[in-house]
């Protein structure tokens, strides 16, 4: 009678051991799936870096070509001039049938306060940038360059 039970208690426990060892399997199988879904990864072209790649380019630039550096590192993968740029396509479709360009390179109306807030807090499918990924002396280098940009 008591060797019975102790052998439920021992196939629950190992039940219990394979349920769990399930769950990580599959937490992790979905943490997989969710870096391979990541968005930005979909949409950039064939031969431009990824975000993490650019994340470990080197800006070496200061003084006036510090704006045009940051920009080149993070900016350029989507807004450069193109088709296949994913944020060339959603500003050139929202600024259809205006004078306004879909290439941020050639705005003119563009503030620097504007890039700052989108910069941060990022836009639709725009991601965010945080201070360790583009510092706030690069970001106002950044803004005064694509303000200043025609
Ligand atoms: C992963 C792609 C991606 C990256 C990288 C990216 N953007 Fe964007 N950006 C977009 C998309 C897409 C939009 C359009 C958002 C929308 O309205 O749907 C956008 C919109 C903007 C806008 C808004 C323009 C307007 O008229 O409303 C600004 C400003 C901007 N981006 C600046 C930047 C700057 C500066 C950088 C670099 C620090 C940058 N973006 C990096 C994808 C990107």
């Amino acid at each position: 009678m008591a060797k019975a039970s102790e052998e439920r208690s021992m196939t629950s426990r190992i039940a219990k051991r394979l349920f769990h060892t399930g769950l990580l399997a599959l937490a992790l199988g979905l943490a997989g799936c969710e870096v391979k879904s990541n968005p930005t990864q979909e949409e950039s072209i064939p031969g431009t870096p990824r975000l993490p790649e650019v994340a470990k380019m080197d800006i070496q630039a200061d003084g006036p070509g510090l704006g045009k550096a940051v920009y080149t590192k993070w900016c350029s993968i989507c807004h450069s001039d193109g088709p296949g740029y994913p944020g060339t396509v959603a500003l050139t479709e929202r600024y259809k049938g205006t004078e306004i360009s879909g290439v941020l390179l050639k705005r003119t109306d563009l503030d620097p306060d504007f890039i700052k807030g989108v910069v941060r807090g990022g836009l639709f499918n725009m991601p965010n940038f945080r201070k360790t990924e583009i510092s706030d002396a690069e970001l106002d280098a950044l803004a005064n360059y694509l303000a200043s940009s025609k």
